[in-house]
């Protein structure tokens, strides 16, 4: 997609799609973080919702989103702050921030720099919230829709050639150990998804972003799986994890 086009409806229905299912993590880890008052980032927030759900729950915060892309950024409903920028680079001073949040994010950008730049940014207690990353390297289909090669693998390509990480989740505790913030707690944010014959709707929400990943694998995929959840069901588990550190 390009810098200047505006987001397809498709891209930020998935965005909210992907928000949905990690909501009760996102959740447990504000509680956990204490998060009432201070500075709060979204990095590479994306069209905002994770931002935007913070605020409805705790309107105390005051929240800032950033992203590198412009359009995205505009293609946004709600009037939360936002800024243009990169995860590598934060335009924020030292010392600010009770708490930087990535959601579904490091993936996409450098995360050793991103990390480093989320410690300087964050006050001393601040905290790491890495609310969902996944690792396609353990991700289960059943029935196995892709004949020549593992589904699993052939969206972990996809992930690659768009300039994506798709196995960052289990690397998450060794990227954060090297920044030197303290890790509290490591853990997984999903849990396996079943598809049956009302789900079909959903099963096609997910076919829509494989398509721009890897079109030809994404119908092949597509006919297999809607196949074996009209029959009854199709099964999916992608292990996606959470990360919550502190800056001592
Ligand atoms: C999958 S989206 C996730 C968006 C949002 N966090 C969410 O969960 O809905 C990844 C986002 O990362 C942004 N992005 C990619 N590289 C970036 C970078 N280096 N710095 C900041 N944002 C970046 C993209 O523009 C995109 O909006």
């Amino acid at each position: 997609m390009s810098k200047r086009e505006k987001p397809p409806t498709y891209w930020l229905d998935f965005l909210a799609w992907q928000a949905d299912q990690t909501r009760r993590t996102r959740r447990y880890l504000a509680r956990r973080a204490a998060l009432r008052e201070g500075l709060v980032i979204d990095v590479a927030c994306g069209a905002g919702q994770v931002l935007e759900e913070l605020v409805s729950t705790r309107p105390k915060l005051r929240v800032v989103g950033l992203d590198a892309d412009l359009s995205i950024l505009g293609a946004a409903n709600s009037d939360l702050p936002r800024v243009a920028g990169r995860a590598e680079a934060l335009p924020f001073p030292a010392g600010r921030a009770t708490a930087v949040i990535f959601h579904l994010a490091l993936m996409w950008v450098r995360p050793a720099e991103a990390l480093v730049e989320t410690k300087r940014v964050l006050r001393r207690g601040g905290h790491l919230i890495l609310a969902a990353e996944p690792d396609y390297a353990g991700m289960l289909s059943h029935p196995e829709p892709g004949s020549k090669q593992l589904m699993a693998e052939r969206l972990a390509r996809g992930i690659q050639r768009a300039g994506g990480d798709p196995f960052i989740g289990k690397r998450l505790p060794a990227l954060v150990e090297r920044t030197g913030l303290e890790i509290l707690e490591y853990g997984l944010a999903s849990r396996p998804w079943h598809y049956g014959p009302d789900d079909l709707n959903e099963l096609e929400r997910v076919f829509t972003f494989r398509l721009e990943l890897n079109p030809r694998s994404a119908r092949d995929w597509w006919v297999k799986a809607r196949q074996a959840a009209k029959r009854g069901s199709y099964m999916e588990f992608l292990p996606v994890f959470y990360l919550l550190a502190v800056k001592r």
